[in-house]
């Protein structure tokens, strides 16, 4: 019967007997499912396994803190934190369209990345002969592959390695949906904050900014969606709903009064949604006490920024994201 101890025990033996003495790498987003496949690999060999974390800068207050130390106290997995943060915002900078800020992010990160394993393999030691990937049932069907455990597939890389260099993939989660792969997560060891993470999108922060993309603006940004973020958990709203974009209008201002003058500052929106699968969305019915508290909060506490407001629109016709 389908236990996740039963689901380590198979994944780490099949691990074990597929990579041999070789060495894999795997990219770590922060989100759940490359978190639990990276665990779960490190379980089954150890120091064999290296994961790359590309910080791009546009990450929300404290996740890349909790990859660095959370994650890797729980697993004891060996990392490679690639600080890319100067390289994204130069990349970024004049840029406000949506389309190309989300074509520039990508690009970026698949060159950082690229150029981190690239560094990997160099170094010392047996081959590097398998990509980790957090791939889940639903990824798999959707794409009308098949079942087994641990399937791989060879993988043609791009760019940055050498033309002829084949990975295999090592997907564990192949056979797992996504509230099974929580469990093993869990059963891993992994934080509560890894396990239950609310989606978040590749490209950050970087598109929760309505305008250009700048440092300041990040750090504004960042103090508003912890504030939000802290106050959804504090009213234990977390499994209530999908996930809250907090998003900046840096090129809209408006006139407020704080303290004995006018301010002419920034909006920060909410967006808290409910949904199944993120195709359809309903906006969050959140309680008013709740959101009076974010509001105060940040506009109190955040610079630049003088009026919150509540996104009301359901998707369809609103995205989840602004951008
Ligand atoms: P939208 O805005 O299209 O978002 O309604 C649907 C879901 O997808 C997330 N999202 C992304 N996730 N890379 C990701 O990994 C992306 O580029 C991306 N864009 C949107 C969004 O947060 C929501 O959960």
């Amino acid at each position: 019967s389908w236990t996740t101890d039963n689901v380590i025990e198979e994944q780490v033996a099949a691990i074990r007997e597929l990579v041999g003495d070789k060495r894999a790498i795997c990219g770590l987003s922060g989100g759940v499912d490359s978190a639990v496949a990276a665990a779960l690999v490190q379980k089954a060999i150890g120091s064999q396994l290296t994961c790359v974390y590309v910080d791009h800068g546009l990450m929300r207050k404290g996740e890349t803190e909790q990859v660095e130390k959370d994650f890797v106290a729980a697993t004891g997995v060996q990392l490679k934190v690639v600080d890319a943060e100067e390289r994204f915002l130069a990349a970024l900078a004049g840029v406000s369209d949506p389309e190309e800020k989300r074509k520039i992010i990508g690009r970026e990160f698949i060159r950082v990345f690229e150029q981190a394993q690239a560094e990997i393999i160099a170094d010392e030691g047996p081959a590097v002969e398998f990509l980790v990937q957090g791939t889940l049932y639903p990824d798999v069907v959707e794409s009308g592959g098949g079942t087994g455990a641990a399937n791989i597939k060879s993988h043609h890389n791009v760019g940055g390695l050498p033309e002829d260099l084949e990975f295999k993939l090592v997907e564990p989660l192949r056979q797992l949906f996504k509230d099974e792969v929580r469990m093993v997560g869990q059963e891993l060891g992994l934080p509560e904050e890894i396990v239950q993470r609310q989606p978040f999108p590749g490209p950050g922060l970087g598109i929760r900014i309505v305008g250009e993309v700048t440092k300041e603006r990040l750090d504004l940004l960042r103090e508003a969606d912890a504030i939000a973020r802290e106050e959804l958990t504090a009213a234990g709203l977390d499994r209530d709903i999908w996930q809250c974009p907090v998003v900046l209008l840096a090129d809209v201002r408006s006139v407020g009064v704080q303290g004995d003058g006018r301010t002419y500052g920034h909006p920060i929106v909410l967006r808290p949604v409910s949904s199944e699968d993120a195709m359809t969305a309903d906006w969050s019915r959140l309680p008013y006490d709740v959101l009076a508290k974010i509001s105060t909060r940040i506009t109190n506490e955040v610079r630049d920024v003088n009026r919150v407001v509540l996104d009301v629109t359901s998707k369809p016709p609103g995205t989840i994201e602004w951008e």
